[in-house]
């Protein structure tokens, strides 16, 4: 008997968000929860995993996992191909939003804000601190340009591994960081029956604004 999707149905009763207990500033909460997070997940070298969202120039969306590299009062940052399909939507349009789903907590951290490149200085420290394979492997892949087959990929990868004949790379030009400054960031608490806690901050005028959402 296949399990049907509509009968599956789980009840959150873990943890809440106390109106009287809450923070007034989101981004020391997040990274509360993104600590919690990395201790209690199955996986916990995941915990910085994130879906993030982007539009094309055409309004239409895309969405892909991430993983986050960094946060502060400045921002949220990840790294890829500025090539790429998400760094053309970026840079068409910064507008973008990230997903952060911690099941074993059952927690959901929404992210909305403008995205901009890092500087390059940043790119190159964080560049410099990646294993060596990931370095060469970041000039072997033209990240989201279509490839005939697999071999052509590793073709590429003995082609830089060659050129770099065992040191470390260089950063590419075209790879690099983003961040993502929050306009609104939204915390989700599962709760029993379905009336889940939600707070949302604003931003406004540098101070963040905090109201409570219906479920
Ligand atoms: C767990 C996980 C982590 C990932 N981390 C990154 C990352 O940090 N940077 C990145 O460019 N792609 C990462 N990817 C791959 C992206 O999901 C995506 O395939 C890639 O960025 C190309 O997306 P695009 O064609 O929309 O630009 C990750 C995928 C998974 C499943």
């Amino acid at each position: 008997m296949p399990l049907s999707l509509a009968q599956m149905r789980r009840n959150y009763t873990l943890y809440g968000l106390r109106d009287d207990l809450a923070q007034d500033d989101p981004i020391a909460l997040f990274g509360q929860w993104l600590e919690q997070a990395r201790k209690t997940e199955v996986a916990p070298v995941e915990a910085n995993s994130m879906a993030l969202a982007t539009v094309d120039s055409e309004g239409h969306a895309h969405c892909r996992i991430l993983l986050l590299k960094g946060f502060s009062d400045q921002g949220f940052t990840f790294f890829g191909h500025y090539q790429s399909a998400k760094g053309l939507e970026l840079a068409s349009n910064p507008h973008a939003a990230m997903t952060f789903f911690w099941p074993g907590l059952e927690r959901q951290v929404r992210i909305e804000g403008t995205v901009a490149r890092l500087a390059p200085a940043l790119c190159d420290e964080y560049f410099a601190s990646r294993p060596l394979a990931s370095q060469v492997g970041a000039w072997a892949s033209p990240q989201s340009q279509p490839l005939a087959h697999r071999a052509e990929l590793e073709g590429r990868l003995r082609d830089v591994t060659q050129r770099f004949a065992g040191h470390h790379p260089p950063r590419p030009r075209e790879w690099g960081g983003y961040c993502l400054r929050p306009e609104r960031v939204e915390f989700w608490q599962g709760r029993a029956d379905r009336l889940h806690d939600r707070l949302d901050y604003r931003r406004h005028d540098e101070a963040w604004q905090r109201s409570r959402l219906a479920p």
